[in-house]
């Protein structure tokens, strides 16, 4: 809901979140943002579908939209320009300022009112701009805050690296470099949601002539994307630890609905089937033809979906 090219829900206690952090978007363009009530709405429809929406506010970095928004939560005092490029890393809240945690009490407050679910997604990824102690010390006092508002941690994989409250949940996203630090906190009693980037995220071109998306992490053909095993994934990490996968599709090149569906699916439904299915149930030979077979249906909703060559579509089986 949140990020350095744009602020995307409403907040009423901080209305320039929107006002002005919520204009922009990558590339240029007017942005955009969830009312209140809009927001309510999609947790609704979700609700109804058995599905629990996670608020995520990516905090202290991924922040230039609310601290160009607020001069007050630099450490300043003086308010960045807004920011519609694709490097990440370079923002921080001002964790100095007592008027840091009090923005972020309201904002997660007013999120949690209207969000049912159990957990409450602070990010803590690529802070490139702190210290590991002012990090440290910071989303300590971030955790209390969601712990406060009777909310769950769910944080990415850069905070397995400080004092964790039990029960936090660690989301696994960097292919490497990261192992060590989340065994770690599975050990101290964090729980571990898999995302790993060269397996997981959508928005990884498919192949070299894929146009769309991004392949920092590699590419990501259909067979890679359905052929890995979360228990085995990160050492130290056993089942018990694991409470699921998420497959996150970032949205940098992605301009239109068509476009979004176009690296989603099929890779989707592959990764559905790795959530609820044991590893030895999972074989890409028969998997393929049960993927094919979805041709009719995906067809029929009008999915913009990727027929990746490998793939017998109209497939019987
Ligand atoms: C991430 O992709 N920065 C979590």
């Amino acid at each position: 809901l949140s990020d350095d090219q744009g602020w995307r829900i409403e907040i009423p206690s901080w209305p320039d979140l929107t006002a002005i952090g919520g204009g922009t978007q990558v590339g240029g363009g007017p942005g955009g943002h969830y009312t209140q009530e809009g927001f309510a709405e999609l947790v609704r429809y979700a609700s109804d579908r058995f599905i629990t929406i996670v608020p995520e506010i990516d905090l202290p970095g991924h922040t230039n939209a609310a601290l160009a928004s607020y001069p007050a939560l630099n450490c300043e005092g003086v308010a960045p320009s807004l920011y519609t490029g694709t490097e990440v890393g370079f923002s921080s809240l001002c964790v100095d300022k007592e008027i840091t945690y009090q923005f972020v009490e309201e904002v997660v407050r007013e999120i949690a009112a209207v969000s049912p679910g159990p957990y409450f997604h602070i990010g803590g990824d690529e802070v490139e701009k702190l210290s590991h102690d002012e990090y440290e010390q910071f989303m300590v006092r971030v955790q209390e805050i969601v712990a406060m508002q009777g909310k769950q941690v769910v944080g990415w994989d850069e905070i397995a690296e400080i004092p964790l409250l039990p029960g936090t949940i660690v989301q696994h996203w960097r292919p490497s470099g990261a192992e060590d630090a989340i065994a770690q906190a599975v050990e101290q009693g964090a729980v571990v949601v898999l995302s790993p980037a060269n397996k997981a995220y959508l928005d990884m071109k498919y192949h070299t002539g894929t146009v769309l998306g991004l392949n920092w992490a590699g590419y990501l053909p259909v067979e890679d994307s359905y052929s890995w095993t979360p228990e085995t994934m990160v050492s130290g990490v056993s089942d018990e630890a694991i409470i699921g996968v998420e497959t996150p599709l970032w949205s940098e090149t992605l301009g239109t609905l068509d476009d979004v569906a176009y690296m989603a699916f099929p890779r989707i439904a592959g990764i559905a089937e790795i959530g609820w299915s044991p590893a030895e149930k999972r074989a890409w030979a028969e998997y393929r033809l049960r993927l094919g077979a979805q041709e009719a249906r995906w067809t029929a909703l009008g999915i913009n979906f990727y027929r990746a060559p490998e793939v017998p579509w109209s497939a019987e089986w």
